[in-house]
């Protein structure tokens, strides 16, 4: 369906727990978040009811993301009950990667096509610092265990943060010389966590092109503007929501952990989902997309959203 700007909406972003087993800087206070009760997040069955009735509403792609959607309890009824929808084309999610070695080849089983693994730095104590109290070492098994379940297209997200990991650039773009994946540097967007983090994080994108020359622009994909160095066997993708304003392009919709849609990542509006069924369930969805901002508002203001990235899930 079409949002009031002529935007076709086709893409949800499920969020289905505001937990996560790390405690990313830029995304999590260092204490976690408070375990919400049980009856506050969406369960099993709401969450495939919201996807079905989103489905019937035009949407052909979800991707499941958190917190960190590995860690939820009944992740796999969930991958199974959506991936099953009739019309849905693709399930995908966005993971730190942490609990593939385990869960990689039963995620395939239950139906979801592709990941998005993050990946902000490939220094150990780096990864430590960063992530508060993750294990770089995991988050490569996880990749290895990813290819090895035959998940294709698997893309790589790098947070690029001034003075922090931007010495990386061209590290991790010599990762696409014999790896088939995307590396998709994205920018800090100033919210939550990060909002008041001093200007020099704050890296536009294309700092990537200045300092790897031997990226040439290929067919772009979605938000991402997408290049590779000739002959390489992987791609790499600028998402500049900072630089660029993809929001004429926006073609997704967002639904977090405890049922309210949001049209925008950085609106505050919200609808409530919860109890609501069938076309009652539907109508709501539709009236979520009619009411989709035309654009967002970071660079003249910030974030106009109270709520964490852990909570909307990226
Ligand atoms: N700016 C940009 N990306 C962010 N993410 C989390 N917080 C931010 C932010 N402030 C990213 C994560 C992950 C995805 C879920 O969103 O790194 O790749
Ligand atoms: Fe967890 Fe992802 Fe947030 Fe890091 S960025 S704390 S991995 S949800």
């Amino acid at each position: 369906m079409q949002d009031n700007c002529g935007r076709t909406i086709r893409y949800l972003r499920l969020s289905v727990t505001d937990l996560c087993n790390y405690r990313c800087r830029y995304c999590m206070p260092e204490a976690g978040v408070e375990k919400r009760a049980h009856r506050d997040i969406l369960s099993v069955e709401e969450c495939v009811e919201i996807g079905r009735a989103a489905v019937n509403c035009g949407v052909k792609k979800i991707r499941l993301t958190g917190g960190e959607p590995l860690v939820r309890r009944g992740i796999l009824d969930i991958c199974r009950g959506l991936s099953a929808i009739e019309g849905l084309e693709e399930l995908c999610m966005t993971t730190n990667g942490s609990l593939l070695p385990q869960l990689a080849a039963v995620l395939k089983e239950a139906g979801v096509s592709r990941l998005n693994v993050s990946l902000d730095t490939l220094y150990p104590d780096r990864f430590s610092s960063i992530t508060r109290c993750g294990c770089l070492a995991d988050v490569l098994a996880g990749l290895e265990a990813a290819e090895r379940a035959r998940f294709t297209h698997l893309k790589c997200n790098v947070v690029l943060i001034g003075g922090l990991n931007d010495d990386e650039i061209g590290d991790f773009v010599a990762l696409t010389e014999h790896h088939p994946w995307e590396i998709r540097f994205i920018e800090l967007m100033p919210m939550g966590q990060c909002a008041d983090w001093e200007q020099h994080c704050f890296l536009p994108a294309e700092e990537v092109l200045r300092r790897v020359p031997a990226l040439r622009p290929c067919e772009s994909s979605g938000t991402a503007a997408r290049y590779r160095v000739p002959g390489w066997r992987g791609t790499v993708g600028l998402i500049e929501p900072m630089s660029h304003r993809f929001c004429s392009r926006c073609d997704r919709i967002r639904v977090t952990a405890d049922g309210k849609l949001k049209p925008c990542l950085h609106s505050d509006a919200e609808l409530s989902l919860r109890g609501l069924h069938g076309a009652e369930l539907e109508n709501a969805i539709r009236r979520g997309i009619a009411q989709k901002p035309e654009q967002h508002h970071l660079t003249d203001g910030g974030s106009d959203t109270s709520r964490n990235m852990n909570e909307i899930g990226g």
